[in-house]
């Protein structure tokens, strides 16, 4: 029995003894001759929240289903607390589940299905009452007990299900997607809700998304997936302002890649110079990648580095503009500024300049 069962007070929920700490040890899982996951490894923190980021197909449901037991590996190994799982069954794991398919018993009311884990560990029926009922608080949805799944709006369906995934304690939380069939208000919103239940039961979560500005406000790390492999694993901002290559600088926000190469003690690209970054060896070859917010429109000319052209379409974003510049040295260009009071914004059709700084940017090789 899991020890805080034992000495759970008036707080309930809130005395859940916190998160267990996972390792992926290089967790390989084939279909036929196809590699899906490919040497997997990851150390995860007892009560981090740790994402993974990746397109459709990058192995991200593969890698959840292997710590939750749905999937057996081909190689390699999984841990919680330190201990192999590998050949634990998925009830033994203590590990809750949340899909976006909300996965709820039509038939039966919000508190039965929230209590269905409780009564698969054989816990009395007023005790299970009493721990869905806070479960329930827990995601808001204190008096909604008695409704049916078809009663409720996606975006209570979906707290129904955290809650269910909650209620026996787990220390381990997957989410798989969960907002994914919600509108964008309300995604944000349970974004907001699901940090909160994890800050109140203490658990180590991994969220899988394809969302990017998802990842971005919601982890302690992201691990960037593609094709079965990692590419990349650190925090939103390393993540965004380092990105360890080109796939990564491109799925997670937007990036421009001016093309450069450094000689001579100079870095030149984008028919300028400028003086060589000192992290970079003689002879460099490849990209330069900047944000659309790096850029700035300069209006006194002289500038360097800068790139000059033309405005393209301009959209407005209430607290900032993005607009195309198409540029003489590098082509398009994607920029984006944040409205000043007062000041004149930028306007489809005017030639421009754009400064902008090497201090920001990330250096991709090749
Ligand atoms: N049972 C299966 N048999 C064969 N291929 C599968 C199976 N399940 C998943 N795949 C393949 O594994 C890859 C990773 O899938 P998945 O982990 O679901 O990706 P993601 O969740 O990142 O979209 C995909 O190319 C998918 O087609
Ligand atoms: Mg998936």
């Amino acid at each position: 029995m899991h020890p805080s069962l034992a000495h759970r007070g008036a707080k309930g929920l809130q005395a859940s003894s916190g998160g267990a700490p996972i390792s992926f040890a290089g967790i390989t899982k084939r279909y036929g001759p196809v590699e899906v996951l490919r040497e997997f490894s990851l150390d995860i923190v007892g009560g981090e929240f740790v994402t993974f980021l990746g397109p459709s197909g990058s192995g991200k449901t593969t890698a959840l289903n292997i710590l939750a037991g749905f999937i057996e590996p081909s190689a390699g190994d999984v841990l919680i607390d330190g201990v192999s799982i590998t050949r634990l069954p998925t009830e033994k794991r203590n590990v809750g589940m949340v899909f976006q398919s909300y996965s709820l018993f039509p038939h039966m009311d919000v508190r039965d299905n929230v209590a269905f884990p409780l009564r698969m560990r054989g816990v009395p029926k007023a005790e299970r009452h009493a721990r869905a009922e806070q479960a329930l608080a827990m995601v808001r949805l204190a008096g909604y007990g008695g409704r049916k799944p078809h009663e409720l709006s996606g975006g209570q369906r979906q707290r129904v299900a955290c809650a269910r995934a909650i209620v026996f304690e787990p220390r381990v939380l997957l989410m798989d997607e969960p907002l994914g069939a919600l509108d964008l208000k309300l995604r944000e919103a349970m974004q907001d809700e699901i940090k909160e239940v994890q800050r109140r039961i203490g658990c180590t979560v991994i969220y899988v998304t394809h969302d990017q500005g998802e990842a971005l406000a919601m982890s302690d790390r992201i691990v960037v997936m593609s094709e079965g492999r990692i590419e990349q694993i650190g925090t939103p901002a390393a993540v965004y302002d380092s990105p360890s290559n080109a796939f990564v600088a491109q799925f997670v926000g937007e990036t421009n890649f001016l093309p450069a190469e450094l000689a001579g003690g100079r870095l030149a690209f984008a028919g300028a110079d400028a003086p060589a970054p000192a992290r970079l060896p003689e002879g460099w070859r490849g990209r330069v990648a900047l944000r659309p917010e790096h850029f700035t429109r300069v209006l006194e000319a002289g500038a360097t580095p800068a790139l000059a052209g033309r405005i393209g379409d301009v959209a407005f974003h209430g607290g900032s503009y993005r607009y195309v510049v198409e540029t003489e040295q590098a082509g398009r260009v994607i920029v984006q500024e944040q409205r000043r009071h007062g000041g004149d914004g930028p306007v489809a059709g005017a030639p421009v300049t754009l400064g902008f700084s090497l201090e920001r940017a990330a250096f991709l090789d090749g």
